[in-house]
């Protein structure tokens, strides 16, 4: 196994009717900025528990996160940061709510043009203000990592960041708050922490035995519970699902294994150019960059159609074959389209997204750097 440091400071608080362990959670002193998307929150309920657990502290609301929450948006939180005084930031939602407050935690207290954070992958980042959590989306595991992405509207840019600075300080995990999520959410969760472990696991071999089955055992818990998600899931499966994909991008299945993150980035193009959800993009890219690199993961392929499975009988290509489709039609039983022509995308965006991942430094993805713009294509023209 390779050598490795493990970090991760977030405190995690799981389980129904935990909201109000904020009271605890959040400096009684602080001057707090509650962040949010649209209006879930508001509708769910969420935002009053919210607001009552904090008490008498000072708190300012900043509205209107989109989905892929964007450099635009978020620079109105940073000025009102500035304005108000703020030194406490409170997300509250999904991946994007959170994404963003990582941005404008560190953009509150960064000089020069924070558009920088982005372009230096977050290397440039040397402070940034605390914040917690309280998700509302299983689905990136941002709760508890050092990541996110933003959007630049702009200049069509999905850009990914990674900060020490920028882990929660909590994360309140209650299951109950997916109850209001429509159907299509809750299966983007099952694909996207899926893909986060795939991302993390099926590379070559690198002797991460422990890390290998974490994240098998994941992948089978989400297999597990995926087809519960259409109807209503049950309690366990909530919890499963939240806990899986927190576990899923913390680190810990990561930690001293090669990691790929191809069809991560590939898919962050579609999502800038398209709008395409970011689940539905993996969907997509994901067969075809596993048929594509077939050879280079043979052996992690192999592992995976063996342990998650159960395919072990056969010739190795046959083997290999089944894998990958049986990982599409896993896709497909929950609703989520698995090739690009389904999801609308003309041929002609290949072009344009070959073109954007040159823009954007992504021409020596995956775990063996050897992801160039032309093997992009081809995963791409796969992927129709
Ligand atoms: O905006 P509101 O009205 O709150 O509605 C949201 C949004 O429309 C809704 N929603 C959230 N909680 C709800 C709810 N609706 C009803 N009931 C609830 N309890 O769900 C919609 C989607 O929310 P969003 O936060 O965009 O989804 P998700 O959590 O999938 O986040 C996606 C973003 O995370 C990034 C993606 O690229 C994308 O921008 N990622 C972040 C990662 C990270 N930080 O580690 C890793 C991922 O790979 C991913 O790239
Ligand atoms: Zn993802």
């Amino acid at each position: 196994m390779q050598s490795f440091e493990f970090y991760n400071p977030t405190r995690i608080v799981f389980g129904p009717g935990t909201v109000p362990r904020l009271d605890d959670l959040v400096p009684a002193e602080a001057r707090v900025l509650v962040l949010l998307g649209g209006s879930s929150a508001r509708k769910n309920g969420t935002l009053e528990e919210v607001r009552t657990a904090l008490g008498a502290r000072e708190v300012v609301l900043f509205e209107g996160i989109e989905p892929n929450p964007t450099y635009e948006t978020l620079m109105r939180a940073v000025t009102l940061v500035r304005e108000r005084g703020i030194d406490f930031l409170l997300a509250v939602g999904g991946g994007s709510v959170i994404d963003g407050t990582k941005f404008v935690a560190a953009a509150a207290l960064f000089d020069g043009d924070p558009w920088t954070i982005l372009e230096s992958f977050g290397q440039a980042v040397t402070k940034a203000l605390p914040f917690g959590c309280v998700l509302t989306l299983p689905a990136t595991g941002s709760e508890m990592n050092n990541g996110a992405v933003i959007t630049r509207r702009e200049t069509v840019a999905k850009l990914p960041f990674l900060s020490p600075h920028v882990f929660p300080r909590f994360s309140i995990l209650d299951p109950d708050k997916t109850r209001t999520l429509p159907v299509r959410q809750l299966v983007n969760g099952v694909v996207d922490a899926f893909v986060h472990v795939i991302e993390q696991y099926l590379t070559f071999p690198a002797g991460a035995v422990l890390q290998d089955r974490f994240a098998e055992g994941l992948l089978q818990t989400l297999i597990g519970i995926g087809p519960d998600m259409p109807g209503d899931p049950g309690d366990d499966a909530r919890g499963a699902l939240m806990w899986a994909a927190t576990l899923a991008l913390n680190g810990l299945i990561g930690a001293g294994a090669p990691q790929d993150w191809s069809t991560h980035m590939i898919g962050h193009e579609l999502t800038a150019l398209r709008g395409i959800d970011h689940a539905r993009t993996l969907a997509a890219i994901l067969p075809a960059n596993l048929r594509v690199r077939r050879d280079a993961k043979r052996a992690k392929l192999l592992q995976y159609a063996a342990r998650v499975w159960g395919i072990t009988d056969g010739p190795e290509d046959r083997r290999i074959d089944l894998a990958i489709e049986r990982t599409r039609a896993f896709f497909e039983s929950l609703g989520v389209e698995t090739r690009l022509s389904s999801l609308g995308v003309p041929a002609s965006d290949i072009d344009v997204l070959v073109g954007q991942l040159e823009a954007h430094g992504m021409t020596a993805l995956g775990e063996s750097h050897d992801v160039t713009p032309a093997l992009s294509r081809q995963i791409l023209e796969t992927a129709f």
